[in-house]
């Protein structure tokens, strides 16, 4: 079966090292529940989600439109209280984490000020922060625009960009804050395809590079399958996780695997599995 349920998807390795010392849980999603007052009746959006996203992993969550999955980043990052359930975070309770540390959050906008040049785009957060010297901010800024590959467009000016670029620059600024947590809402949803896989590659680079947990939100199931260790499923009316299946080739960074067999057929059932009642 090439769909496992989560429980089975460790090799028999793994399971031995997880019954051993189990894996670290960067966010524990416990009995989450999120309801809106309508206009004729209440919005479920999210009911009973329960959650484990342990450290370094790249997580997905895919489903239709309106089933969740934008409330749900919106409930880790503690834009947005749960009316049910709560969001550990490392250990420790969402508002005490982001008293030590921040989420980077990238949108499928790329929301840069139009009139601030790379550099302070992605200085912005840093300097509002006040965070080090002018000095020590410029270093780091620098060291961003290196990693996703536009130190030679510091002075360049968002228009000036392509939109793979212009997303370059928001997944930058995301990073000025050091986070270890990566939330990603639909991120490459505006690009064109060949841009949008040429971001896949850079952004397992950048995960590898900086060690992070990625939680990514799409409605596109190959990036989904792409890109991640496992792909959380959700289904819409009320919104809930239907299922959590990993990945065969994870992370291979290969595009040639766009290609080979088992992936095109895992990629089938993963859509069977989404558009089944
Ligand atoms: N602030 C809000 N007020 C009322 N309803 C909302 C609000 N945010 C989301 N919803 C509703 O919650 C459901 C889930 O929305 P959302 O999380 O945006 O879904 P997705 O990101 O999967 O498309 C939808 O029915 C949406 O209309
Ligand atoms: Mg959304």
């Amino acid at each position: 079966m090439l769909i496992k349920p989560a429980e089975e998807a460790f090799s028999p390795i793994e399971q031995t090292i997880s019954a051993i010392s189990p894996l670290r849980a960067a966010i524990e999603i416990r009995n989450v529940s999120m309801s809106f007052p309508g206009k004729r009746a209440t919005v479920e959006a999210l009911v009973d989600i329960n959650l484990n996203i342990p450290e370094n992993r790249f997580i997905s969550i895919i489903g239709r439109s309106g089933c969740g999955k934008s409330t749900l980043l919106r409930i880790i990052s503690n834009l947005l209280p749960p009316t049910k359930g709560e969001v550990r975070v490392h250990g420790l309770s969402s508002v005490e984490y982001q008293r030590r540390k921040k989420f980077g959050f990238v949108f499928q906008d790329a929301s840069l000020f139009a009139w601030k040049t790379v550099f302070q785009n992605v200085e912005l957060p840093l300097a509002i922060l006040g965070a080090g010297s002018p000095a020590e901010r410029r270093d780091k800024v620098l060291d961003l625009l290196d990693l996703v590959r536009l130190d030679a467009f510091a002075d360049h000016y968002p228009a000036q960009l392509s939109g793979g670029m212009r997303q370059r620059v928001s997944i930058a600024r995301a990073l000025s804050y050091e986070p270890d947590i990566l939330l990603m809402d639909e991120p490459f949803g505006a690009l064109d395809d060949l841009t949008r896989k040429e971001m896949h590659n850079e952004l397992i680079r950048i995960w590898n590079a900086r060690g992070l947990t990625v939680v990514f939100v799409t409605h596109s199931l190959s990036e989904a399958l792409y890109l991640s260790d496992q792909i959380v499923v959700m289904a819409p009316r009320p919104g809930r996780i239907k299922s959590i299946v990993s990945a065969l080739n994870p992370r291979v960074s290969d595009p040639a695997l766009r290609a080979n067999p088992e992936y095109v057929s895992q990629m089938r059932d993963l859509e069977a599995l989404i558009h089944e009642q």
